[in-house]
């Protein structure tokens, strides 16, 4: 054997003892990964409440990564991020994309000590690990239902964060999570869709056929994204949701008389841009323009995808900002005629009931500028400005900067 193969098997035989390699398909993926956190001391930098109010980026730890070695199926990458409530709607998203999932699955935990974990915290840690894991060996075996084959290639990081400060455990940093998952993404193509939220199957077939990839390709390339219409449900059980996306577009007209909807028909400057009427009748792709706060779902171009801005947490604006910036960029935004997502019941986050109690207490924003409401709506206005001077630049954690610019894959 040549020494320097011999090395590399001494290297995945150590990373295979210390549980950090789960396949073989992440062979070099995964230490490059877990390289990117060397000498972090998460303990000595454990998140309060001020981390959030003053904006500072917070420690964020990988306990493990996982890597699919299942046979590549589309080269399109789906994004996602969650905590450990949403592992079920993980496996459903897995069931129905049949390409690479890159996932960011998040644990917080309370450290009252700067010195070692408690015995709680382990134990939710080691807990965690072993659901994570029992996920990972079912999606291995492609025990998908989904019409579109096969299922998804899942891509792991469980990370943890450490709290000081008990208030803060409801700052989910849903825009490090988005980013973190993003670098698992190797493909050309990227679609960050949150994990409530089903692909239709006709996703996967469609970009399984190579001159509609192509197409979609070259496209996106140019600086055109395309958005995947969504819909809600206000009836039936999550089971509902999948059969729809299974279905297809076909069954939509027939659903919208049932348990569908438009995404969040309360507040249609979230998704009316899409114009839904037009996508029924449409079997092409058609041009739409922004509009103020529109925050749909999309397909993009891996390297023109502008990066989330890490200081929004816990609940609001997140997903607003990075579509306003996108605009601002000059995305063309286009609609797909070949599928669409769907929302899955689950039960409400405590932080969303918190930050609606604040935004309608009427009370102003400099009484609430301590709560997440308050703070999110603040840092809002200040992107705002940033975005008509032409100044706004998407904040990223310094480490996680270091981070991509060290992963091969990232480097063109
Ligand atoms: C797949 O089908 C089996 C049996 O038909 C069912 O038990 C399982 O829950 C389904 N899985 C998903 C993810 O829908
Ligand atoms: C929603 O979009 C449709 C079609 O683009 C448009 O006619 C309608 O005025 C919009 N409604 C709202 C509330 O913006
Ligand atoms: C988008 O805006 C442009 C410029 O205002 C307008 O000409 C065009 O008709 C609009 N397109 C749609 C689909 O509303
Ligand atoms: C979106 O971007 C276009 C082109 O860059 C710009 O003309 C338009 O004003 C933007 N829309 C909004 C609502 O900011």
């Amino acid at each position: 054997m040549a020494p320097a193969l011999a090395a590399v098997s001494v290297a995945l035989v150590l990373g295979l003892l210390l549980g950090l390699v789960r396949s073989d398909g992440g062979q070099d993926k995964v230490p490059a990964i877990l390289k990117c956190f060397d000498g972090q001391n998460c303990l000595a930098k454990r998140t309060t409440w001020e981390h959030f109010t003053e904006d500072l980026p917070s420690c964020l730890h990988p306990a493990r990564v996982w890597w699919s070695a299942r046979p590549a199926g589309i080269p399109v990458t789906l994004v996602t991020q969650l905590s450990v409530e949403r592992l079920p709607q993980l496996r459903a998203q897995c069931a129905l994309w049949n390409g690479p999932l890159a996932a960011a699955l998040y644990l917080p935990l309370l450290a009252p000590d700067a010195l070692e974990l408690t015995a709680e915290a382990k134990q939710k840690l080691q807990a965690m690990v072993g659901s994570a894991e029992e996920l990972f060996q079912e999606s291995e075996k492609g025990a998908a239902n989904g019409s579109a084959g096969g299922g998804c290639q899942l891509r792991l990081v469980l990370l943890y964060e450490l709290f000081a400060d008990p208030k803060a455990l409801v700052l989910y940093p849903v825009n490090s999570l988005r980013n973190y998952a993003r670098l698992m993404a190797d493909t050309d193509l990227i679609t960050n869709i949150d994990v409530d939220m089903i692909p239709s199957a006709s996703i996967s077939t469609a970009l399984a056929n190579p001159a509609t990839l192509a197409d979609y390709t070259a496209s996106c390339r140019t600086g055109s994204v395309y958005v995947w219409p969504a819909f809600e449900t206000h009836c039936g059980a999550a089971s509902y949701a999948d059969n729809v996306a299974v279905g297809g577009k076909a069954v939509i007209p027939a659903a919208l008389k049932k348990c569908m909807r438009k995404m969040r028909p309360k507040a249609p400057y979230s998704h009316n841009a899409t114009n839904y009427v037009q996508w029924l009748a449409s079997d092409t792709a058609y041009r739409i323009n922004y509009t103020s706060q529109f925050e749909p779902w999309f397909l993009s171009w891996r390297w023109g995808t502008l990066w989330y801005d890490y200081r929004f947490r816990g609940y609001g604006k997140n997903k607003i900002v990075h579509v306003a910036a996108m605009n601002a960029t000059g995305t063309a935004w286009y609609v797909s005629p070949h599928g669409f997502i769907v929302h899955r019941k689950h039960t409400e986050s405590k932080v969303r009931k918190v930050f609606l109690r604040a935004k309608f207490s009427r009370k102003d924003l400099q009484t609430l500028q301590d709560t997440v409401y308050g703070h999110v709506e603040l840092l809002w206005a200040a992107v705002q400005k940033e975005m008509a001077a032409g100044t706004y630049m998407a904040r990223v954690e310094r480490g996680f900067q270091a981070c991509m610019e060290s992963l091969p894959w990232w480097q063109r």
